[in-house]
C-alpha cells in the first residue's frame, strides 16, 4: 500500500473506533470511505461491534457492503443515522467541503443531511486553505438541463466540464444524472455559490458540503489529527 492509502486507512480506522453496537451507520463513497467500510466489516466478523445496521450512499458501496456481509437498510422514517463516515475531496478550515469525486455527492448529502454525526476521513492532502484551489466542483444535472445549467455555472464564472466515463460517454450518476465539474478557482464564498446553484431547478444538487462535518479525522505522516467542530447543524 503506498503512502497515502496508508493515511486514508489510518484515518478510515480512526473513524470508525467512533462506532457503537447498535448503531445506524452511514457509509460514504470512495476509496477513504471503503477502507472505513472494510475496516468496519472485519470488526463485526471479530466480535468487537455488533447490531450495526448500516445505509449506503452508493451503488458502489452497496455492493462493497453487500459483499462483506453488512445488514444494509433503507433510510426510514423515524430514526436518523448515528453516524456517517465519508471521504472529501477538499476539506477547508472552517469544515466546508467539496464532494462528489466518485459522483455519488447527491445521496452523500442526503445521508450528510440525516445523520446525527458526520466524520469526514481524509489523507492530508486533501486540507485546503480555500474550496476550490485543487479540485473543481462536482454539480449533478438533469439530462435535460445540461445546456442550461453549464451556461448557467459559466456565467457565475465557472469553467464547466462534462464529466466523461472511463469509455469516452458522460458518466451518469446513480440516478441516472450527468455530472459537470466547474472549476471555480479559490471560492471566497462557498455558501453563496451553493445558494445559487440549490435554487436551479436544473441542478439536482452540488458538491458543497456547509455545515455539515462534525468530525473531520485526517491521516498525516505524524500521525492522525482528529478536528472536531463546534455548532454544526
Ligand atoms: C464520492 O462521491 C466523493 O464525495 C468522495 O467522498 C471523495 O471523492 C473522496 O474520495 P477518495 O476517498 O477516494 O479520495
Amino acid at each position: 500500500m503506498d503512502k497515502t492509502e496508508e493515511l486514508k486507512k489510518a484515518a478510515a480506522v480512526k473513524a470508525v473506533d467512533f462506532l457503537q453496537r447498535g448503531m445506524l451507520v452511514g457509509l460514504g463513497t470512495g476509496s477513504t470511505a471503503e477502507k472505513a467500510v472494510r475496516e468496519l466489516a472485519k470488526r463485526i466478523k471479530d466480535g468487537r461491534l455488533s447490531e450495526i445496521s448500516c445505509v449506503p450512499s452508493s451503488g458502489r458501496t452497496e455492493n462493497l457492503a453487500k459483499a462483506l456481509g453488512l445488514d444494509l437498510v433503507e433510510l426510514g422514517p423515524r430514526r436518523k443515522i448515528d453516524v456517517t463516515i465519508d471521504g472529501a475531496d477538499e476539506v477547508d478550515p472552517d469544515f466546508n467541503l467539496i464532494k462528489g469525486g466518485g459522483g455519488a455527492l447527491l445521496r452523500e448529502k442526503v445521508l450528510a443531511q440525516n445523520s446525527e454525526r458526520n466524520i469526514t476521513v481524509a489523507d492530508e492532502s486533501k486540507l485546503s486553505p480555500r474550496l476550490g484551489s485543487r479540485f473543481p466542483l462536482p454539480v449533478e444535472v438533469l439530462p435535460f438541463a445540461l445546456g442550461a445549467e453549464r451556461r448557467y455555472l459559466e456565467s457565475l464564472g465557472g469553467e464547466a466540464t462534462l464529466r466523461l466515463a472511463r469509455d469516452g460517454s458522460p458518466f451518469l450518476t446513480d440516478q441516472g444524472n450527468l455530472i459537470v465539474d466547474c472549476s471555480f478557482g479559490e471560492i471566497e464564498y462557498p455558501s453563496s455559490i451553493a445558494e445559487k446553484l440549490s435554487k436551479r431547478a436544473g441542478i439536482v444538487e452540488h458538491g458543497l458540503f456547509i455545515g455539515t462535518a462534525s468530525d473531520i479525522i485526517i491521516g498525516c505522516p505524524d500521525g492522525v489529527r482528529h478536528l472536531v467542530a463546534t455548532g454544526t447543524s
